[in-house]
């Protein structure tokens, strides 16, 4: 792949003089889903397929871009000096939002670049194709530059801009799980105070499979923003009464004496899967510690049901993949990953049925929706690295 990137590089820029490559993993989250920014765990892992990019630095403030992904887009030009949301720039405002958070932090990037970027993330599939980028054009600079910025700052940093100049209101997830993630390691996060461990993925006979319905769609034109104002809404009734920061410190217990607090009927519900899904997160942590992958698959498919009926994230795309998982043989669990609203599902497989469950599943899909499903095995490799 490094080849191939610094070919590509030359074919566009026509040099290959200081060319260095970089590689920016995607993300799956194993459970933990719309808790990071209720203040509560999360459970993702960084995928061993990604983003790469090639990059040089220039004498002047001219910045250069192009995609593979992105061809009909062509190169994309901007100066450091004038950095603005363009629409018609597309993906190019996630690296300009992480450039321009860099700077309004100080941090001294006084040299343009010709960058040259490919990734192999499906699209829309909600694996955080996004995130990936961000993180590629931090870590890039923080090398061009030798800014020897903390990796958790930059991880924050990518959010910022994201939040403020993407203008998506995400949570943490994404970018600790990209900038922070170790192979064959799950990472058990606690988004309230950003405590972290790594939890090794030992799977023994099974794999995690991610089948990706196909339907595309982005998070800002999605209903994210909506649900979290939800739980915004849901955690400042609860305030009147409790000392509480975050949806994230309430166990059950707790959430079910005062849940008369929340008003409306919809954000009860919000709330309720906020805080059950954390203490199912926590759960599916000590069931994998334990080897016990049979609580963990149910774990899973609960954390499903909570986002299908109280959370309403899912849609008809993500249920039926999920379904026809849980109606298979080898499946120990299956629920949809990331934002929801079509995307990804993952699924705890036997692996002497992985061939089976794919043709099964997938036929299943196609008759019932109409288009065909993708599957891949995830394999869970290392953060963002130069390479
Ligand atoms: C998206 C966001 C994350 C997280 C998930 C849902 O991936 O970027 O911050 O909220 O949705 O768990």
């Amino acid at each position: 792949m490094r080849e191939n990137i610094l070919k590509g590089f030359k074919k566009f820029f026509g040099y290959s003089e200081k060319v260095r490559t970089f590689f920016s993993p995607g993300r799956v989250n194993l459970i933990g889903e719309h808790t990071d920014y209720n203040g509560g765990n999360v459970f993702p892992c960084a995928l061993s397929f990604g983003t790469y990019g090639a990059v040089a630095l220039r004498e002047d403030k001219l910045v250069r871009m192009y995609s593979e992904n992105f061809t009909e887009i062509g190169v994309i030009e901007f100066n450091l000096d004038a950095i603005k949301y363009e629409k018609e720039h597309d993906w190019v405002n996630y690296p300009k939002g992480v450039l321009d958070v860099l700077m309004k932090n100080g941090y001294n990037i006084e040299r343009g670049f010709d960058a040259y970027i490919y990734g192999n993330i499906p699209n829309g599939a909600g694996l955080s194709s996004s995130a990936s980028l961000e993180l590629l054009i931090g870590v890039m600079m923080d090398e061009l530059f030798k800014l020897n910025i903390d990796r958790v700052q930059l991880v924050k940093y990518a959010q910022e801009a994201e939040n403020k100049f993407v203008g998506v209101n995400c949570g943490i997830m994404d970018q600790f799980a990209i900038g922070m993630g170790k192979k064959a390691h799950a990472i058990l996060l606690d988004c309230n105070n950003l405590n972290y461990s790594y939890v090794p993925l030992e799977l023994k006979d099974l794999i995690l499979v991610i089948g990706n319905t196909n339907k595309r769609r982005g998070l800002a034109d999605s209903k994210y923003n909506e649900r979290r104002s939800q739980c915004e809404t849901a955690l400042s009734e609860l305030q009147k009464i409790l000392n509480i920061k975050s949806l994230g410190e309430l166990s059950i217990e707790e959430f079910e004496s005062n849940k008369h607090l929340i008003n409306d009927e919809i954000n009860r519900k919000r709330a309720k899967h906020a805080v059950y899904e954390n203490q199912r997160t926590l759960k599916a942590k000590e069931a994998l510690n334990h080897g016990d992958l049979v609580t963990f698959g149910k774990l899973m498919n609960e954390s499903h049901i909570s986002l299908r009926d109280d959370y309403e994230v899912t849609g008809i795309e993500l249920d039926t993949l999920v379904e026809l998982a849980w109606s298979h043989e080898g499946t120990l669990g299956s629920r949809m990953t990331g934002a929801g609203f079509g995307g990804c599902t993952i699924s705890l497989v036997k692996k002497d049925k992985v061939e089976d469950f794919i043709s099964k599943v997938g036929q299943g899909y196609k008759e019932k929706i109409g288009y065909e499903a993708s599957f891949y095995i995830a394999n869970v490799g290392d953060g963002t690295r130069e390479i």
